[in-house]
């Protein structure tokens, strides 16, 4: 999904870019723009496995990972390969190349996270054998292989740590919180809301990171740097769905659940203070730009025409016991900006 955005905004700022994917969780059908441009070659590969010989490279970004829940836990263990001797390969590669490299990790190597908003300098709160570590511990692997290979052989690598991206082009099936939430109000099924919904995330449109990921690439000073990306705009799960039904016009009820797979952070919200400064990088995309834009593409995915407003039911399914969400969080509006929230049970930031 993040990398066929990537071809694009590299192709039209006159690059010529090869890209390299196994498809283990991603769609052809994202590439069907650029595979028809001249300067774009796909090879069907598998990062794991030896190399395919390549024209001298300059930039190489390293994005090849199952990223959801239930993409990691079908391959665990190709989860785990692909970020440890599939980074190997490609820090080897850039060496070779005498080239760039980017390696995409994310916001789970903070675990379920002790501080909030989380900085660069957050070691994080990782289970090293939970539901999740496939995935948490592989990314922290592969940031200390690369960081391993900045100092001991002087590649040029940086890591960015993504924070939740979402947008056009992630398979309907993806099982994401975005995603789920607006196929489920698209197709009028319940929409899941894993706990009582009091979590919190921050949600990045996917141009947005797109750009940050190619000034992280660019900039002159990122050589060995650990660098968030992502929106500060934290909300509620629950306030994202509200927002979501409302403006999918559906009448979809909340269906409250426990978490698909455990370990669920409570809270996610990026300190993006390094990437400003060092990158001069900002999100641009508001997050109901964003859910409007990403909303439309599932529309014309899933075949469904636009449904006029509905006024919503006062029962929203909780189950039995669950807390009601409350006066200040009304039902079916949108959410107001949350800013920095203390995790409910967590500490409070400083
Ligand atoms: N989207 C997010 O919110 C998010 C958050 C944090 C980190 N990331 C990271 O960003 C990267 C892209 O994520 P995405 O959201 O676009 O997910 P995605 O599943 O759409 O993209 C990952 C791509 O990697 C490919 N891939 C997996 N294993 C491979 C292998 N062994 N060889 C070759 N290709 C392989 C998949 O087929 C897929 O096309 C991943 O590394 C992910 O961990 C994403």
């Amino acid at each position: 999904m993040i990398g066929s955005h990537l071809c694009d905004y590299l192709l039209a700022r006159g690059h010529e870019v090869i890209c390299l994917d196994n498809l283990v969780t991603g769609r052809l059908a994202n590439l069907t723009a650029s595979l028809a441009h001249p300067r774009f070659c796909f090879v069907q590969h598998d990062v794991i496995l030896e190399l395919p010989p390549f024209p001298r490279l300059d930039h190489v970004y390293h994005l090849a990972s199952p990223a959801s829940p239930p993409g990691y836990t079908r391959v665990p263990i190709e989860t785990l390969r692909v970020n440890g001797e599939g980074t190997r390969r490609l820090l080897e590669l850039t060496h070779r190349h005498g080239a760039r490299m980017l390696y995409s990790s994310t916001s789970q190597t903070y675990g379920d996270p002790l501080e909030h908003p989380q900085s660069e300098e957050y070691r994080g709160n990782v289970s090293c054998t939970g539901p999740r570590s496939m995935y948490d511990e592989a990314k922290r692997y592969g940031e200390a292989l690369t960081v391993a290979y900045v100092r001991h052989h002087g590649v040029d690598a940086r890591v960015v740590r993504i924070f939740n991206t979402y947008g056009p082009r992630s398979d309907p099936e993806d099982g994401r919180l975005v995603v789920n939430l607006i196929t489920q109000a698209l197709r009028r099924r319940p929409m899941t809301v894993y706990g009582n919904g009091t979590q919190t995330r921050s949600l990045c449109y996917v141009t947005d990171l797109v750009d940050g990921l190619v000034r992280a690439m660019d900039a002159p000073g990122t050589k060995g740097e650990v660098i968030n990306l992502g929106s500060p705009e934290e909300h509620t799960v629950l306030e994202f769905a509200q927002m979501l039904r409302e403006m999918t016009g559906s009448d979809s009820e909340l269906l409250f659940t426990e978490p698909a797979v455990g370990d669920d952070p409570h809270v996610r919200c990026p300190e993006i203070r390094k990437a400003r400064a060092l990158l001069g990088w900002e999100p641009q995309i508001g997050v109901r730009e964003g859910f409007l834009r990403t909303i439309d593409y599932f529309r014309a995915e899933l075949g469904v025409t636009p449904a006029p407003a509905v006024p919503h039911p006062a029962s929203d399914g909780n189950r039995p016991g669950e807390p009601d969400p409350g006066p200040s969080t009304p039902r079916s509006s949108a959410p107001a900006p949350a800013g920095r929230r203390p995790a409910p049970g967590r500490p409070s930031p400083p």
